[in-house]
């Protein structure tokens, strides 16, 4: 190797103008063909290397030589030459990545395909049934997921510590144990609180769906998920009768699972309803005739509703008389309502014949393709 390297004995300017312009054209001559990456990586290390590179030789052995004084000039010319060389490497690299873009594309394979992105099927079916009431006239409301006790339970006449709580097992935020009652935080546990926020925010005629997600601390099982979806109905407006309520029930469900569907009602209990009804819908599975899905009684049981509590337009009768001590919008005595609440996943599941909702959670593509 050291017999490579050049001899320099002189360190004045034309000695160094004639060593340099040599070590230049050595340079030049090599950096012609530059032309694949392999080529390039070992011109790289031959010039370069950081022990055995040329460079690092050539300069350790003349500025060893060297006078003090011409040591400046020595690395500067070094420093010129590196970046020669740096240049080289750089402009083969591009060049390289030129012609194998041009070359290496064969056109006879297949394409990137990117797969188009679909609603998840919980989303889907969110909008179907939205969609449902849309035409009846219904528009959308929406409300947050934390929620206060007030909105959530107090107002729609679950009274604190009423036995009517345990029905939805609450997660309540940490830390609320200083603030008042009504105020505290938790996860909402059903879509109702926005029945309450609509009202008070604006007067009746009414007519809204709150599609959303609720939380209730149950354990996960096929049919059960501690994080799951809604949608609310509401229609407040003068003479509206549980006929109104049936007959646009009636209505949807024919719409949702097809017009041979039957819809009937069962006396049930919610605190903010009154009348309370559990909503069956003869079997989509057998058409009534009776099979495992419906436990043989050719019906399945599929929302609650009910006409609203008068207790529940006294409470938000309280609220809005906060900002207007004479409202009376909605007096019971010339107002009525109804109100219905559906769980999204049992539909779904229903409407696609999924046996385990944990299949919606999961993310597992092989389930979600089908929804393509
Ligand atoms: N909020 C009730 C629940 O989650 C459902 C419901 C809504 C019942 C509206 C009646 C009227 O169980």
């Amino acid at each position: 190797m050291t017999d490579n390297i050049p001899q320099l004995t002189t360190f004045d300017e034309p000695a160094l103008n004639g060593a340099f312009a040599t070590l230049a054209a050595e340079v030049r001559e090599a950096s012609a063909s530059l032309t694949t990456s392999d080529a390039q990586e070992n011109f790289r290390l031959h010039w370069l290397g950081r022990k055995q590179g040329r460079l690092k030789l050539i300069s350790d052995a003349w500025l060893k030589s060297a006078p003090a004084e011409a040591k400046k000039a020595l690395g500067i010319r070094f420093n010129q030459l590196k970046q020669q060389i740096e240049e080289a490497i750089e402009s083969g690299a591009v060049a390289t990545a030129k012609s194998g873009a041009t070359q290496e594309i064969d056109i006879s394979l297949p394409g990137q395909i990117r797969q188009p992105g679909i609603a998840h099927p919980l989303l889907s079916t969110m909008h179907e049934v939205v969609r449902v009431f849309h035409h009846l006239g219904f528009s959308t409301s929406l409300g947050p997921q934390v929620e206060s006790d007030f909105y959530n339970f107090e107002a729609l006449n679950f009274p604190p510590n009423h036995p009517a709580r345990d029905t939805q097992d609450t997660l309540q935020i940490a830390g609320q144990q200083s603030r008042p009652s009504r105020d505290r935080l938790l996860m909402r546990t059903h879509t109702s609180p926005v029945q309450i926020r609509t009202m008070i925010a604006q007067a009746p005629p009414i007519r809204i769906v709150i599609p959303g997600k609720v939380h209730r601390n149950d354990a996960a099982d096929a049919t059960h998920s501690p994080i799951f979806h809604q949608i609310e109905g509401l229609c407040v407006d003068t003479n509206i009768t549980f006929s109104d309520l049936k007959g646009t029930l009636d209505y949807a469900m024919k719409a949702l699972f097809g017009s041979a569907v039957k819809t009937r009602f069962f006396p049930s209990f919610f605190p903010f309803t009154e009348p309370s009804a559990d909503v069956q819908i003869s079997c989509i599975f057998c058409g009534g005739t009776g099979c495992r899905k419906c436990k043989h009684s050719g019906w399945i049981e599929l929302l609650g509703c009910g006409m609203v509590d008068p207790a529940v337009f006294a409470a938000v009768t309280a609220e809005r008389r906060k900002l207007n001590p004479d409202d009376d919008a909605y007096n019971p005595e010339h107002i009525t309502g109804f109100a219905f609440g559906m769980g999204v996943e049992r539909i779904a599941m229903m409407l696609h014949g999924v046996s385990d909702i944990g299949h919606f959670y999961s993310g597992d593509m092989r389930f979600l393709e089908q929804f393509a």
